[in-house]
């Protein structure tokens, strides 16, 4: 594997804050943490909902933001436990620890109000903040990549498996309610697609969306385009 160097050509960004939006999102910038040493999922310390809650209540995360991540985590736990429970008799679902999901869903936007206030990228920063408090660099990769994934959309990396589960959750969530990509992208074009370039990146991240959904799809054995969560579990053909 070669490791490239030097920053990716983001000169035709419209403003630093873009530029630099770009620029988190090409596979030059950090490895995927399959590089680093096996370690087992529970190396690390990991918050508890209530730890969670605490760090919500630090970082002066607002009501809706919270509702939104509760959301996130319950579609994020069913995902989570339906790929455990796949019927492929593999072991590699329990590179799925459930109490990172959990962790995970619910600081995924613990940056979020901050950067809304006063700039800045809040998977970045997030994923900061996350590795800071916790000390988990797991739990501190999805946080920081659930926007956009720059590698592969391989469920079968058993390390990647948790972040792809978490960014496509967030996807599936608008607000704190759970809807179909489609519905979720089109809110996102509206509210945040003010130039076409922004539209642009909207609409790549929709796709990316779409290939996770497939992927995890075929990993769960569960159609998920318009699966629902009924009693915390997975339902197909929700509507
Ligand atoms: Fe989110």
């Amino acid at each position: 594997m070669t490791v490239t160097g030097g920053m990716p050509f983001t000169g035709d960004a419209e403003n630093p804050r873009e530029a630099a939006a770009i620029r988190c999102m090409t596979p030059d910038d950090l490895p995927p943490i399959s590089f680093a040493p096996p370690a087992p999922p529970d190396a690390w310390p990991v918050p508890d909902a209530a730890a969670c809650h605490a760090l919500w209540d630090r970082y002066a995360m607002p009501d809706h933001i919270r509702a939104h991540s509760s959301m996130v985590a319950d579609m994020a736990m069913a995902l989570a436990r339906a790929a455990m429970a796949d019927g492929t008799g593999r072991e590699d679902g329990a590179d799925l620890h459930l109490p990172s999901v959990l962790a995970c869903a619910l600081l995924h936007d613990i940056a979020k109000d901050y950067t809304i206030r006063f700039g800045g990228n809040h998977a970045q920063l997030g994923g900061a903040w996350t590795l800071h408090e916790t000390g988990n660099p797991r739990i501190a990769q999805g946080v920081m990549h659930h926007v956009h994934w720059p590698w592969q959309v391989d469920v079968a990396v058993p390390q990647w498996l948790m972040p792809l589960i978490i960014i496509y959750a967030d996807k599936r969530v608008k607000h704190d309610r759970l809807v179909k990509l489609e519905e979720r992208f089109d809110d996102l074009i509206e509210r945040y697609g003010r130039t076409e370039r922004i539209r642009e990146r909207i609409r790549e991240s929709h796709e990316q969306a779409v290939d996770i959904e497939r992927a995890l799809s075929a990993r769960l054995g569960v159609p998920l385009h318009d699966a629902g969560l009924r009693g915390g579990q997975l339902a197909a053909n929700a509507g």
